[in-house]
């Protein structure tokens, strides 16, 4: 048993998260079904996210892109059935939140799913949806930086952001603004690791979350496959594995089958 389930059984809450800011580092991983949800709640990951990566590393999709509505409930009711200790929340599709009334309606149900927060890509151009949402009183986790669901008029490249001036101080607007609107976390995806500290040390009441965006953030996610070798066809510069799962279904399976020669 892991020692958290025998010191702390308590659920973890967005005011008990934003305690741990300055104070020590949040992990984050993705979720998308009952057992992985379990085995990283016994692992003691504080936040968990049914994120829309579910589309590329289960779902086989090219790119977040894909992914509808039904399909996000589908994979939030299954996290939920885990009963997570860690605050956790589900990701709004690409297209789902393109008016404040939208992102509500979309919000609601995933909510209605079981999940604590929501997460939707974006900066300012996104405030009257987080402004929304902070009026339900949904908890919001915003993603700022390289945004996967834009990819597609990115010209399908994932590239960094904050490497020039406008770039920088287009970065901390938005990161200073989803603050001020009162999301309580912020995803930094691909962000050059100095702007990234410095959106760490520029915002007080929300945690910044890196992935690809140096050590200096409150916080870090990682895509669960990418992290245990659970999608071993493509891993991402920044990640070093800790484990090899794909390889080891390959020669576990192998063995019965020959085993049954
Ligand atoms: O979809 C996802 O998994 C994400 C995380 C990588 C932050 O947005």
């Amino acid at each position: 048993m892991h020692p958290r389930q025998i010191a702390d059984v308590s659920k973890i809450t967005v005011a008990e998260i934003l305690a741990r800011k300055g104070r020590e580092r949040v992990p984050v991983l993705t979720a998308y079904d009952y057992p992985m949800a379990r085995l990283l709640d016994e692992a003691g990951v504080p936040i968990l996210l049914v994120g829309d990566s579910l589309g590329m590393v289960v779902l086989g999709y090219p790119d977040t892109t894909h992914v509808t509505l039904a399909e996000m409930v589908h994979h939030t009711r299954a996290v939920a059935r885990a009963k997570p200790n860690a605050l956790w929340g589900a990701d709004l599709p690409y297209r789902t939140y393109d008016t404040p009334a939208a992102a509500v309606a979309t919000a609601r149900e995933l909510i209605a799913a079981g999940a604590e927060y929501v997460k939707a890509e974006g900066g300012q151009e996104i405030l009257p949806q987080v402004q929304a949402l902070q009026a339900e009183g949904i908890p919001f986790m915003a993603h700022i930086g390289m945004l996967p669901q834009h990819v597609l008029e990115e010209g399908g490249k994932y590239r960094i952001k904050g490497r020039d001036e406008a770039g920088r101080q287009r970065l901390l607007d938005d990161a200073r603004a989803l603050e001020a609107a009162g999301a309580f976390a912020c995803v930094l995806e691909l962000v050059t690791p100095p702007v990234a500290a410095e959106v760490t040390r520029e915002t007080r009441t929300m945690l910044t979350i890196g992935i690809g965006s140096g050590p200096d953030c409150d916080g870090q996610v990682l895509v669960t496959p990418d992290l245990v070798g659970a999608f071993p066809w493509f891993t991402p510069r920044f990640v070093t594995p800790r484990a090899q799962t794909g390889a080891q279904i390959r020669t576990a399976v192998g063995e019965w089958v020959r085993s049954l020669q």
